[in-house]
């Protein structure tokens, strides 16, 4: 059931189902979630289990935008380094999670059962308005991944969560998410800054606001926590996606002439195929633009049939980084 995001009503009916133990579904300005209470060990299973997502993958905990170091936070958060307080300031609410060492027995279920918590404060008025709504009722903060079955592309639309999970689950409408990939994730548990997934939020943005430069998982001494987002091949559409530059788009395409059928393709430079059948869709020269419609333009193809799915490469240019990452991951699939 798709509810309304501006109705006041719908919000209090979704903060009480989450106050039970249920689900719902929201919107934030990267793409939707799958929210539960937090705090409720048993709320946080139903969760991996409507995704099929394997229990000891953590989860984000978003909160409500506040003063930093005021409550939400440290119910959940051990006191943070100087570098994770200053990201906060400069990007809260927005598009940027931040992995920091958990306060001992509250989220274990969300956390996977790490040590660290993922926190996001996002700034999509609507989750901002259910966030609030469920403090007032007791619910510090909403467990909430990606609102898409494990390893599939995730939803930027009320609309995409609905043909996840079908009619059953309450789904908060609060339009087409304007950011369109998931957030950045900054590991602040170790010391410095690791990046453990690009997004919106550049690593230049990153470093020049803790004044140090920004780690790479592969930097570390200790192997990586499981992470679903930072596996190889995640963000799948059911067609084979392949990457390529404009050249070899253009070449494939002349080899399979007038009979092409079953393909798609996106890329900012104009190439033509001999079939009228050939799924065409031009990508934005703007990375945020590209990003927005990213996934949609993925389910899209889909849902048009495609078996096979050509994508130029994105420019290997810093403000790319996080569309890039996807389609890569999209491509190992
Ligand atoms: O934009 C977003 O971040 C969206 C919206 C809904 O907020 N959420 C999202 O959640 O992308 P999800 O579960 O699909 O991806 C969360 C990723 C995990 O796959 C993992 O990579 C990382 O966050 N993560 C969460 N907690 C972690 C932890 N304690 N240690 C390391 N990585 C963690
Ligand atoms: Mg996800």
């Amino acid at each position: 059931m798709i509810l309304d995001g501006q109705s006041s009503a719908a919000i209090e009916q979704a903060a009480s189902l989450l106050r039970a133990g249920g689900l719902v579904a929201f919107p934030t300005e990267t793409v939707y979630g799958l929210g539960a209470d937090a705090t409720s060990d048993a709320a946080v299973a139903g969760i991996f289990t409507a995704k099929g997502r394997p229990s000891d993958h953590p989860l984000i905990v978003h909160v409500a935008a506040g003063i930093p170091g005021t409550e939400s936070l440290s119910r959940f958060a051990q006191p943070l380094p100087l570098f994770a307080q200053q990201l906060i300031t400069a990007f809260w609410p927005g598009p940027l999670t931040l992995i920091v060492t958990r306060q001992p027995g509250v989220g274990a279920a969300a956390a996977g059962g790490q040590d660290t918590i993922g926190l996001r404060c996002p700034a999509h008025p609507v989750a901002q308005a259910l966030l609030v709504a469920c403090a007032a009722q007791g619910v510090p903060g909403l467990a909430g991944p990606s609102a898409n079955r494990f390893g599939r592309v995730s939803p930027t639309t009320a609309a995409h969560v609905q043909d996840e999970f079908g009619d059953g689950l309450m789904v908060i409408d609060g339009g087409a998410c304007a950011v369109g990939i998931e957030s950045t994730i900054v590991d602040c548990s170790r010391g410095a800054p690791v990046l453990l997934r690009p997004g919106a939020i550049t690593r230049a943005q990153i470093a020049a606001v803790c004044g140090e430069r920004v780690r790479d998982p592969a930097e570390l001494a200790q192997p990586d926590p499981r992470a679903s987002g930072t596996l190889e091949a995640h963000y799948a559409p059911n067609a084979k996606l392949r990457l390529m530059d404009a050249r070899a788009l253009q070449t494939g395409l002349d080899v399979l002439g007038a009979n092409a059928a079953h393909i798609a393709v996106w890329s900012r430079t104009v190439v033509k195929s001999r079939s009228q059948r050939v799924l065409q869709r031009r990508m934005p020269d703007d990375a945020a633009i590209a990003a927005q419609q990213l996934f949609a333009v993925l389910r899209e193809f889909d849902a048009g049939g495609a078996r096979l799915i050509w994508i130029e490469t994105p420019p290997d240019a810093p403000e790319w980084e996080g569309v890039r990452d996807r389609l890569q991951r999209a491509a190992a699939a």
